[in-house]
């Protein structure tokens, strides 16, 4: 088990460059079987859910090889289509194998990808999406068994914008015979991503970033070398940091539309703000006047994974800040954590009221999940004194070079064994 021990009060100053999007290289991943030929992603991100889902196209037959950041997937071999379970409870996002195992072998097994710490997370509108495709599915025992001789394209209309589930059926429609229809899709930028790279393998699917997406399905792709999107949530991570101790920063490789709605809650906050081409620069008295609501939204709404990261800087802004947790049932994990310092946190089912107080203090605090991990070391490089935040292994799931990046900022921040 290891831990960060942090002395705080330190402002931050310095430049980061993004690692490759966690949300669109898993998916990447995923569809990389959906061709025998060659696949190679460059700038893979050093964190563990990738490492896992690595691991899980070698189980299926993937032959995996490194060559410096890059990763190249050969699945010409690939004969499984059985997911690993103990694979899947790592990995939520091994859910997404579904529909390109399903187009690869037109059979597919899987266990239930369990809830997690932010919430039940079903995969009823995954399902039905595959269905929509002729897929049948058979869930005995805790596995889903899916079988589709066929795949034959048809229209979907999400109950709700899902990120998961419109990737998973772009996924199962990319091969399909005729044209799939996605109504009411996730909008994400990792589902732009996607579309991108499946086009640069031969797709012809047009829509991603809209409410629609149409994939009219073809009989084959080829391989692609391919750079993913930089990653919004991380780059956000670092600017919610520095508005919060103070400091300035210079954040590169994101789009900055991609995180419009935290730049335009930060420059409510008081940080000075500009956007030069794909860099953005942020500076901050680290002396911020509360917002009064943020309501997490499917995009281009506030992202729900830079909830806590905000709510680490909400305890210690002038004022109040009521918020709203409006896509996962229990992302507040954090909030407990966070009072140990001194935060004033009253949590009510998807709502949490944060008045402001005058400083927070060290203390021993421990992450429950990746993104509230990332909010307590904020909160900890604000702190008054000495922090240990344990289970770390939370957030090496989803951020390379953590206390590395940070320290490069000038935090006083380091990675302890044991
Ligand atoms: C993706 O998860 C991201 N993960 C999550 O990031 C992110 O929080 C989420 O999208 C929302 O943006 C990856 O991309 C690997 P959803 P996903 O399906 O696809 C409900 C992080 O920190 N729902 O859009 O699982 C679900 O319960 C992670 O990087 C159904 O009801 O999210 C939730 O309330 C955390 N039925 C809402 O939709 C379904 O079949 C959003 O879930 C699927 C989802």
């Amino acid at each position: 088990m290891e831990k960060y021990i942090i002395d705080g009060g330190v402002k931050l100053k310095g430049k980061i460059r993004a690692q490759s999007a966690k949300n669109a290289v898993l998916p990447l991943l995923a569809a990389s079987i959906l061709t025998d030929e060659q696949v190679k992603i460059r700038n893979m991100p050093v964190i563990n859910d990738v490492e896992n889902m690595l691991r899980i196209l070698s189980e299926v037959g993937c032959k995996i090889k490194r060559q410096k950041d890059c990763a190249v997937i050969d699945s010409s071999n690939a004969v499984s289509h059985e997911i690993p379970a103990r694979l899947t409870k790592e990995l939520r996002s091994s859910v997404f194998m579904l529909g390109s195992v399903l187009t690869r072998f037109h059979r597919a097994k899987i266990s239930y990808p369990g809830g997690c710490d932010i919430g039940l997370r079903p995969i009823d509108l995954h399902l039905a999406g595959l269905k929509r495709l002729g897929v049948k599915i058979v869930e005995k025992d805790g596995y889903i068994h899916c079988e589709a001789d066929r795949l034959i394209g048809g229209e979907i209309l999400l109950d709700f914008p899902s990120v998961g589930a419109t990737e998973n059926i772009v996924l199962a429609a990319v091969r399909a015979e005729g044209i799939t229809v996605i109504r009411n899709a996730a909008k994400e930028p990792e589902i732009i991503d996607l579309q991108n790279f499946l086009n640069a393998m031969g797709a012809k699917i047009r829509g991603a970033g809209g409410g629609t997406i149409v994939v009219e399905g073809v009989r084959r792709l080829h391989g692609v070398e391919y750079t993913p999107i930089g990653d919004r949530i991380e780059a956000g991570t670092y600017l919610i940091a520095t508005a919060t101790c103070g400091g300035e920063i210079e954040v590169q490789g994101v789009f900055p539309e991609n995180i419009a709605a935290l730049l335009h809650k930060l420059r409510e906050n008081g940080c000075k703000i500009h956007i030069k081409n794909d860099k953005i620069y942020l500076t901050s008295d680290g002396n911020l006047k509360s917002v009064n609501l943020v309501e997490t939204m499917p995009f281009p709404g506030f992202p729900t994974d830079m909830q806590a990261q905000y709510a680490a800087l909400c305890c210690t802004a002038r004022g109040s800040t009521l918020i709203v947790e409006n896509l996962f049932e229990t992302r507040y994990r954090y909030a407990a954590e966070l009072k140990k310092m001194g935060a004033d946190i009253t949590v009510r089912d998807r709502s949490a009221l944060i008045r402001g107080v005058e400083r927070l203090h060290g203390a021993c605090v421990t992450a429950g999940d990746l993104r509230g991990g990332a909010a307590l070391v904020i909160a900890c490089l604000k702190a008054e004194g000495r922090s240990n935040v344990m289970d770390i292994s939370h957030i090496d799931r989803g951020y390379a070079d953590f206390e590395g990046k940070l320290k490069r900022l000038g935090a006083k921040i380091r990675r302890v064994k044991g």
